[in-house]
């Protein structure tokens, strides 16, 4: 029995990775707001301290079955509020690290409590960003949580080197991506998002990649043989 748990499988890159690892076998937990499948657990991740309670819930039942196979996928992340750091609302620049930093180390956190006795092939997958390996203005709270999230995996890698039942930590770029999170950027007022245009030729140009092949890309990578603690992948097709 092989178990993946997501973050933000509700629509885009989340939903095509909920359907290509129960194709493959997988029993899927899924936390998101609109929480549509029947694996589904409702949860607002914008409430940090909140949303682990009911992460830590949900899980616990989970952790007492022996699974041959553990995936954790932290991926649910937001680009809201788009705009000038300076123009932000106190309100949203708390809800946007909540979703896309405090949120997600909290769900990874709360899994690795839950299965780090577990043997068997496990594996912790944060989906990141080109963000999070530079800046682009307009979205600096996404660029901080992106690369604060990379760097956290890269130490939890190393903590796993000392554990006699380790996870694989990583990270990986899924490249650029045709769901909702990029119809919003192509929506954003040039003087919030200057980069605005070049986003409108990436789509136009037919570059966004469709959910479901990086999707694939991504379950190849977590399912490799010799896949590499610590490392950032790109599922670059
Ligand atoms: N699209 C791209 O080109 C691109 C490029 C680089 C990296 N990424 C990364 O890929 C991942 C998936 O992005 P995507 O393009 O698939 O985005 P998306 O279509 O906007 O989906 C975002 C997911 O996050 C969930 N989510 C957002 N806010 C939430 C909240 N407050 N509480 C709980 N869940 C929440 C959403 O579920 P609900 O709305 O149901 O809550 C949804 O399932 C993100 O980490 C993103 O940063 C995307």
């Amino acid at each position: 029995m092989k178990l993946l748990i997501i973050s933000g499988g509700s629509k885009g890159l989340g939903l095509a990775l909920c359907n290509q690892y129960q194709k493959n076998g997988f029993t899927i937990v899924e936390f998101s707001r609109t929480a549509p499948h029947p694996f589904s657990v409702s949860i607002d991740l914008s409430s940090s301290v909140d949303s682990a309670t009911v992460i830590a819930t949900a899980l616990a039942p989970l952790s007492a079955v022996q699974w041959q196979e553990i995936v954790i996928i932290n991926n649910a992340g937001t680009l809201n509020p788009i705009g000038p750091a300076a123009k932000k609302p106190r309100g949203a620049v708390v809800d946007n690290i909540n979703i896309n930093f405090t949120s997600g180390l909290l769900f990874i956190i709360e899994a690795l409590k839950q299965f780090q006795g577990h043997s068997g092939k496990k594996t912790l997958v944060n989906i990141s960003s080109g963000a999070a390996l530079g800046g682009y203005p307009g979205w600096s709270l996404y660029c901080a949580a992106k690369a604060g999230l990379e760097n956290f995996i890269a130490a939890v890698a190393l903590e796993q080197d000392l554990q006699a039942k380790p996870f694989t930590a990583i990270n990986i770029g899924p490249g650029v991506i045709d769901t909702d999170m990029q119809a919003s950027i192509r929506k954003a007022k040039v003087e919030d998002f200057p980069a605005v245009e070049r986003f409108i030729d990436r789509k136009e140009s037919g570059e966004l990649r469709p959910p479901e092949k990086v999707a694939a890309d991504i379950f190849a990578i977590s399912e490799q043989s010799n896949i590499e603690n610590g490392r950032r992948y790109d599922a670059a097709g």
